[in-house]
């Protein structure tokens, strides 16, 4: 099979490295990849949010099979146009990418079929969501409605913050269309988790669970990124918890969006706060998280592509999948002045040395090749996993593999699995 997958992240990296190994898989192409990526499948210079590009391409290369990565693409109706062209893809309908493109719509989803999530309420005037945070009180959330990079949502731990979150994403325009609308919502108390579900439409097959660290600093400091590093699984979700999560969140979900009229197919990636009356939604994602996916892939025995095909056609009730007992544990090295303003252009050396740690991967996210050299070419730069008997050993190894990443203009954090090890 002829094999496009769209992205240029770590997450895509991780995605290709599996899809490049599959006995199914002639040839692979990634647009637009990066140089990371072009070790196991040729990249195409075509962004991923370029649709007419990506379908002429699929198009012309005769593509049997695409798999989106990055969420963007899929909200604006990927999918859906590669569908129209005759080109089978992995990954919801722009209809069922609603779930994470608008957070009003996934609230009212989940009120409308009984999914547990934090009370919450819509706004599109700034007077009114003010009333609303000073009626309530702190602490509280507020959230962008459309999607913002990750950068949408302020807990807000007293008032005075909350109506500043309100004043900038309304007033300001700090977040442009996507915070013309707020949703504001109950803080909830837990520790947070990661569940992830392939879904074809009416079946959904559990794709395992992590934990990611979404501040920027060393004991969950600083403020809030893309994701400094992940581990999975985590012992959060145990079997009792992933029959629950699946019985109470994911299957409802599967429901409601079919009879809606917009079957979820794809990957469910469910942002959880586990508590102490059980799981509760925080948000959806329509796609695999990053850096979960590169723990996932890490720990996948069987092979990835035919579950993604299974997905999209509708065929997933039996299917099986077999899992790596280990854990695996993925650090994000990012460049320094990550998130507000990281410093491109520094140059990347020792990955081989790196790639060769015992149980190590490194798959690239941010990166760019030029006159022989790597250089960081984004915030979020490398992904340096490893897997492990125990969250103890996998750590060990990952960090192992960051020592011997010879690249001063990159930092990450320490502390990388801090809650299990
Ligand atoms: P999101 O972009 O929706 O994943 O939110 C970013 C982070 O904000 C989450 O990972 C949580 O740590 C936190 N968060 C979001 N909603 C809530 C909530 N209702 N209660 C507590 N924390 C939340
Ligand atoms: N790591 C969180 C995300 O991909 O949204």
């Amino acid at each position: 099979m002829r094999i496009l997958v769209v992205g240029s992240g770590g997450r895509e990296h991780a995605l290709c490295w599996a899809i490049a190994a599959s006995p199914l898989c002639d040839e692979l192409h990634c647009a637009p990849g990066n140089p990371g990526i072009a070790q196991v499948a040729a990249c195409v210079d075509v962004a991923a949010d370029d649709t007419a590009g990506i379908v002429a391409f699929a198009r012309a290369r005769k593509i049997d099979f695409v798999v989106v990565g990055p969420e963007a693409p899929l909200v604006a109706g990927l999918v859906d146009r590669l569908a129209e062209a005759g080109v089978p893809a992995f990954g919801p309908s722009m209809a069922a990418a609603r779930l994470e493109g608008s957070k009003g719509f996934m609230k009212d989803f989940c009120a409308r079929h009984g999914i547990p999530t934090a009370a919450y309420r819509r706004f599109s005037d700034a007077r009114a969501a003010r009333d609303y945070a000073r009626a309530q009180g702190a602490p509280l959330v507020v959230k962008a409605d459309g999607l913002a990079a990750g950068k949408g949502v302020v807990v807000a731990a007293t008032l005075d913050e909350a109506l500043a979150a309100i004043d900038e994403a309304m007033l300001a325009g700090k977040f442009g269309k996507a915070g013309a609308e707020l949703v504001i919502e109950e803080f909830l108390e837990g520790e947070e988790a990661s569940f992830f579900a392939l879904c074809d439409g009416a079946h959904a097959l559990p794709f395992g669970s992590a934990q990611d660290h979404k501040r920027v600093g060393d004991g969950d400091t600083g403020p809030n990124t893309g994701g400094m590093g992940a581990y999975s699984p985590t012992k959060l979700v145990d079997a009792g918890m992933e029959a629950r999560i699946m019985a109470e969140i994911v299957r409802p979900t599967l429901v409601g969006m079919a009879k809606e009229g917009a079957p979820f197919k794809g990957v469910l990636f469910a942002g959880l706060m586990i508590g102490k009356d059980g799981p509760k939604l925080i948000e959806f994602n329509v796609r695999f998280g990053d850096p979960e996916c590169q723990t996932l892939m890490l720990r996948l025995k069987s092979d990835l592509l035919p579950a993604l095909i299974a997905s999209q056609q509708g065929e997933l009730a039996r299917f099986d999948l077999r899992w790596h007992a280990d854990t695996a544990l993925c650090v994000v090295m990012a460049a320094q002045g990550y998130p507000d303003a990281p410093r491109k252009g520094t140059e990347i050396k020792g990955l081989a040395e790196a790639a060769a740690a015992p149980g190590a991967a490194i798959f690239h996210a941010g990166t760019k090749a030029a006159d022989g050299k790597l250089l960081a070419d984004g915030g979020r730069v490398l992904s340096v996993c490893a897997r492990g008997a125990t969250a103890k050993e996998a750590q060990a190894r990952a960090y192992a593999a960051v020592a011997k990443v010879d690249w001063p203009g990159g930092f990450c954090r320490r502390d990388i699995g801090w809650r299990v090890v």
